[in-house]
């Protein structure tokens, strides 16, 4: 619920919510306090995602979802991609693993680097909740870095200069770069690496609720057609380098229990490197992406 009221002759929104709203001094970022996403109302639900639209990363502290709540809780912001993934270095024995060879152990090492989930994938994600069952001690904090202020803060030639680029995005590619293949015989499913096809998605991104724009970069772009091999990578380096700064960075450091929901279509994320003989357990819900909005063009053969 909500209404105008004039303040100083402007009118000014008043919203009615009973939750309270931490910014921090970054331009992405809020923590979000007085409120259990397990029993949130249809109205604080409302007045929650305005503030996630604005904010494209809400920290919920202390909320110790089970795996229905927060499938139920992600499912309001529309149908999942993923319902359940556990990221961990945890097999199902309890036991560390320590295979280096691991696809799992790839995929956790893989996340170290900037990224946005699923541009590997026919339709890239709306949004994910990710929560901490297991933290370590030290390191293992999530980052996120702003791609709407990325944009924001390039200058009108580079602005001209991307307008109408694109670049492929591949979860090969960026396995190659870390030196990763598919190995047989693991845990890890396979998902975006039997790829037919590579998507390809424009570098300027337009946000299809609130508008605004923002750079589409991370580890799985590569190859803008048009460019050469070094001039592609120096451009896509360039653009995630202006984006991964102060302020357009937010770190948090996780404590079990702690809640995560992030808008995929404005952030870049990493997890901060650990000590993989400590356990760390995530749990990771992906919000499906709307195929017209968040789908690929196909390179003009
Ligand atoms: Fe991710």
């Amino acid at each position: 619920m909500e209404s105008l009221v004039k303040i100083s002759n402007q009118e000014v929104e008043v919203t009615h919510r009973s939750f309270a709203v931490e910014m921090p001094d970054t331009t992405l970022g809020a923590v979000v306090t007085g409120v259990k996403l397990a029993e949130i109302s249809d109205q604080d639900f409302a007045e929650l995602y305005k503030v996630w639209l604005d904010r494209a990363l809400l920290v919920f502290p202390g909320q110790h979802l089970t795996d229905a709540e927060q499938i139920a809780f992600a499912r309001r912001f529309g149908s999942l991609e993923i319902e359940m993934g556990v990221l961990t270095n945890l097999k199902d024995d309890g036991t560390v693993r320590e295979d280096v060879n691991d696809d799992m152990v790839k995929v956790l090492k893989g996340n170290m680097h900037w990224h946005v989930d699923s541009t590997y994938m026919p339709v890239q994600s709306k949004g994910a909740v990710l929560s901490a069952s297991v933290a370590p001690v030290e390191g293992g904090e999530t980052e996120w870095a702003d791609l709407r202020a990325g944009y924001d803060a390039l200058d009108d030639a580079t602005r001209a200069k991307i307008e109408h680029l694109s670049a492929h995005h591949s979860l090969k590619h960026s396995w190659a770069k870390l030196g990763y293949t598919e190995s047989k015989d693991s845990s890890y499913n396979g998902y975006g690496l039997n790829e037919t096809e590579v998507p390809l998605r424009p570098l300027v991104k337009v946000h299809p609720e609130t508008g605004r724009r923002s750079l589409n970069v991370g580890r799985h772009a590569h190859a803008i057609p048009g460019l050469s091999p070094e001039a592609s990578e120096e451009l896509l380096d360039e653009l995630q380098a202006i984006t991964c700064q102060s302020p357009r960075t937010y770190r948090h450091r996780w404590k079990a229990g702690d809640v995560i929901l992030w808008d995929n279509r404005a952030t870049l994320h990493r997890v901060m490197p650990w000590d993989l003989s400590l356990a760390r357990v995530m749990r990771h819900t992906r919000i499906a992406g709307d195929p017209v909005t968040e789908g690929w063009e196909r390179a003009a053969a």
